[in-house]
């Protein structure tokens, strides 16, 4: 039942809510338009519309339980309109269908009660099925993928996803044991790992990596960013701003390059990347992992007073530790 599943603590919220307060302020409009393509569990849509009365929000996601918790919890804006939500991918965000707004968050990755349900299959701790798919409607599984992938695809994928640049002896194990018997649950794979990887990093389970690999590939995850960003930045009003929280290297190069490469539509809020804070980190530890990064649509202020006034030293900030999931 959706009010049973464990609860998702928003990451960065006040940061987000920082780097929209400026829009919220400048702006005269009887309407703010804001668009969350990943809802979730609605913890920052919530602060965003509570944040001022204006708001009216858009919501995605590909997970067809999160819709269900919402419309359940967020009932009464849905009766007013105030939100309306939809069981899609943002990478199928059409400016024709949804129009133009002044607000989006991407929060890439999953929510804590995809994370922490057995039955969803992204936890090595939590037994279930191999599946890790977010829309769990359609698509191919974990397991489809360990079942079926040649050596050389699976290595790929571990190697570019999960960068394990030696999982050829898993690989192997994969490929001999799935011959006497397929993999369908996530204890499986997690043991073999465990017994053919061995523990190396004390609190870090060997499978992390792994499991992170084939979740992004299930997901198709890179490529829906790589496909969606700039139909997001299109889809922004002039001066509005798109945030995305990213929790993996490989999604904050992409949304980085995407912001510089877009330069003619608008420039990076912050030259250096947004980081929790100290306290954050260690409340939340599955906020230690987060980056986030604003882009505001429309001409680089020449010199706005105070603009980057904290905003100063290298670009990118320190590495922060890998994610304990
Ligand atoms: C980290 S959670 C978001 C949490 C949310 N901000 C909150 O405060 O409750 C990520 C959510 O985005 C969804 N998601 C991830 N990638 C998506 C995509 N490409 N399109 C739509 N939803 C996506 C996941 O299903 C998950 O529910």
């Amino acid at each position: 039942m959706a009010e049973n599943l464990p609860s998702h603590i928003p990451v960065m919220r006040t940061e987000i809510l920082n780097s929209f307060a400026s829009v919220l302020a400048d702006s005269d409009l009887a309407e703010i338009r804001y668009f969350d393509g990943t809802f979730g569990r609605g913890g920052h849509l919530k602060a965003i519309l509570e944040a001022d009365s204006r708001v009216t929000a858009v919501a995605f996601d590909q997970d067809p339980e999160a819709i269900i918790f919402g419309e359940k919890t967020y009932s009464e804006w849905v009766k007013n309109g105030r939100l309306k939500l939809f069981n899609l991918n943002f990478s199928d965000f059409e400016i024709e269908r949804f129009g133009k707004f002044d607000l989006m968050l991407l929060d890439l990755g999953v929510s804590s009660p995809q994370l922490d349900q057995g039955h969803r299959g992204f936890s090595f701790y939590h037994d279930g099925p191999l599946d890790m798919r977010m829309n769990n409607e359609s698509g191919a599984t974990a397991a489809d993928i360990v079942n079926n992938y040649s050596e050389d695809e699976l290595i790929r994928i571990f190697k570019e996803y999960g960068e394990i640049f030696k999982s050829f002896r898993v690989v192997r194990a994969i490929v001999h044991d799935r011959k006497a018997k397929p993999f369908t649950t996530t204890r499986e794979l997690a043991g073999l790992i465990e017994r053919v990887d061995g523990w190396h990093k004390k609190g870090f389970h060997p499978a992390t990596q792994y499991f992170m690999a084939l979740r992004l590939e299930v997901n198709q995850e890179l490529q829906a960013i790589e496909n969606a960003f700039e139909k997001l930045v299109l889809g922004l009003r002039l001066k509005g701003r798109i945030a995305v929280l990213t929790f993996h290297s490989l999604e904050d190069r992409i949304i980085k390059n995407k912001m510089r490469s877009l330069e003619q539509l608008g420039f990076p809020v912050k030259r250096k990347v947004i980081v929790p804070s100290r306290e954050e980190a260690l409340q939340n530890p599955r906020a230690r992992s987060a980056k986030l990064r604003v882009f505001e649509k429309g001409t680089k202020p020449e010199k706005r007073p105070g603009y980057f006034k904290d905003d100063e030293g290298d670009e990118d900030a320190e590495p922060t530790e890998p994610p304990n999931s």
